[in-house]
């Protein structure tokens, strides 16, 4: 998957003369994470209960100069044939209530090894510069386990990302302003 982008953010660095790309990084979720996050769904640890739940232990995260950037690349990957999407969710049009935004995708592709083929599930998440600031910064805040977030720091934070929402509309509208990117609706 990371060079299916790869491919992608190259070839449109050649026909535009600019990365829709800055920075694209993958893990693994670990074995304990995994544990976890099934114990916390209530799901029976068992092989298969893990291959019909859980869908992010590959991630992906694609990180985007601008908001049609994230849309066209999206867009380009689930075209490919041998990519099934499984899910999206738009939290850039329908950003979560504490100010989130991403654009995320579940999709299924084949994985070969020397003797089997495995459908493999990847979360992607596609986002601005500016989105991952808050995320970033946000998730660094939210695992100081100690604290809690008084409902007036929850609306800093929020404030802070739509800050960042803001910025990343200005650019795209300069953008657009001097034919830097394709305008979608
Ligand atoms: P998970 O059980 O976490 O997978 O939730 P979900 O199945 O509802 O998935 P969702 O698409 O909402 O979010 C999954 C991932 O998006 C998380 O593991 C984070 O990486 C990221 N994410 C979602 N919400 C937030 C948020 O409020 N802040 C930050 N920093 N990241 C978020
Ligand atoms: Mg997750």
């Amino acid at each position: 998957m990371t060079t299916k982008l790869q491919i992608l953010d190259r070839e449109f660095q050649h026909s535009n003369d600019r990365n829709p790309i800055e920075n694209i990084k993958s893990r693994l979720k670990s074995r304990e994470s995994i544990l976890k996050k099934m114990e916390s769904r209530g799901l029976p640890l068992t092989i298969g209960s893990m291959v019909n739940n859980i869908f992010d232990i590959a991630g992906i995260r694609v990180i985007c100069p601008f908001i049609t950037d994230v849309y066209q690349i999206a867009q380009m990957l689930i075209s490919q044939t041998d990519v099934e999407l499984l899910q999206m969710k738009d939290y850039i049009r329908n950003p979560k209530e504490n100010g989130y935004r991403s654009l995320h995708l579940i999709v299924k592709i084949t994985v070969y090894l020397s003797d089997t083929a495995h459908q493999v599930p990847v979360e992607i998440q596609l986002r601005t510069i500016a989105m991952n600031f808050w995320a970033s910064t946000e998730h660094q805040l939210r695992y100081k386990k100690d604290k809690e977030f008084t409902p007036e720091m929850l609306r800093r934070l929020k404030e802070c990302a739509d800050i960042m929402a803001d910025a990343d509309y200005q650019m795209q509208k300069l953008a657009e302003e001097i034919h830097f990117t394709m305008k979608v609706s």
